[in-house]
């Protein structure tokens, strides 16, 4: 592995532009390749960022040899097609989330990736920030003594038409597979474990996809997790941990934190604030840069029972609501 992985991103899109802009603060990453569909498009998303190489085929993509590692960013129902793509490829993946469209797919995902010993990991960001890294820290020292309930929410109040891949079905759709994934990622982060009860109240848009859900997890010890997404209101984006002893929050956007507060009984609140250039993928490419040179074959901070777990939950909570996506 050379000092520097080199990044190849798959898939064009706008996500995949964020990815590469935050790469030029990463420590241990660069970007290499894009690749898309259209070689035309691949050529000018190459131009605009300053990309060495560009493909006009997924395949090219994962076939050149100077990429270190692939950077699936197309939307969810292709997620698994373009992680076996890679891993077959004999590349590394790091995977947007949510990382496939339900469990049975996670699954062929992770045996491709083991059957490799391939590092494979799902890209949610939001573990690898600094103010999160602290929330671990303080959740771990029981600074706020046993935890009992979690708030979190994560709406936007998108405008587009029904074709965007917010609403489209077959581009899976629905606020809880795209903001959903976070809340429901975080209870799993706090408690560790699979709600042992789950109560949930949904709305469908025109589209026939959830467009705003509240979502309570009961856990086994009694505690609760009250979790909320919507893709047609805009609900500020925060999380609230409370223990016996005191409250823990992750201030707006608690998806991509950079600002955190202790308020622990009997001492007076503390907030801390971690700036950092760029939206702040570089601390996920580093994590995993880090993986890479270490050889681990997967991250100890996202590991991927976790993401099958968090997956199995969404599959309980969309066989609660009928939903099926196209396929399934
Ligand atoms: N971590 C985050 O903060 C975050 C934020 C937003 C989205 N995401 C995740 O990133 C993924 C992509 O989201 P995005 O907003 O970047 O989507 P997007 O702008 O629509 O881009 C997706 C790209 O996927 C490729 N693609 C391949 N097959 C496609 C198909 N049949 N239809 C449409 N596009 C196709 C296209 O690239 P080519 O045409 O170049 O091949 C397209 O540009 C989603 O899974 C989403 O959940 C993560």
């Amino acid at each position: 592995m050379p000092s520097k992985i080199r990044w190849g991103t798959l898939g064009c899109g706008s996500i995949a532009r964020k990815f590469i802009e935050d790469l030029a603060y990463s420590k241990y990453g660069v970007i290499h390749a894009v690749g898309s569909r259209s070689a035309a498009r691949s050529k000018t998303f190459a131009q605009e960022l300053n990309v060495p190489k560009s493909h006009g085929s997924y395949e090219d993509l994962v076939a050149n040899p100077e990429v270190d590692i692939v950077y699936v960013a197309t939307p969810h129902p292709f997620h698994m097609e373009h992680t076996l793509l890679a891993l077959k490829a004999g590349k590394p993946v790091l995977c947007e989330k949510p990382v496939s469209m339900n469990a049975r797919q996670l699954k062929r995902m992770i045996n491709a990736a083991k059957d490799r010993r391939l590092f494979f990991m799902e890209g949610m960001w939001t573990r690898f920030f600094p103010a999160l890294q602290q929330v671990r820290k303080w959740l771990l020292d029981k600074a706020v003594g046993n935890l009992l309930n979690i708030e979190a929410d994560f709406g936007i109040a998108f405008k587009a038409g029904p074709s965007h891949r917010i609403h489209n079905p077959q581009l899976g759709g629905g606020a809880l597979l795209d903001l959903g994934i976070y809340v429901v990622s975080l209870a799993w982060l706090v408690y560790m474990a699979e709600p042992k009860k789950i109560t949930s109240v949904v709305h469908f848009g025109p589209t026939g996809v959830d467009d705003q859900s509240t979502l309570i997890f009961e856990y086994l010890h009694g505690a609760t997790a009250v979790l909320q997404s919507s893709s047609r209101l805009a609900i500020r984006p925060e999380a609230r941990i409370y223990g016996t002893k005191g409250k823990i929050i992750l201030h707006e956007n608690f998806s991509c934190p950079n600002r955190a507060t202790l308020e622990a009984d009997g001492k007076n609140p503390q907030t801390l604030t971690f700036p950092h250039p760029g939206r702040g993928f570089q601390y996920e490419a580093d994590h995993v840069a880090e993986c890479l040179h270490k050889g681990r074959p997967e991250s100890d901070q996202m590991p991927l029972k976790e993401s099958l777990a968090i997956m199995q939950t969404m599959d309980k909570i969309r066989r609660q609501w009928k939903l099926k996506y196209p396929g399934e």
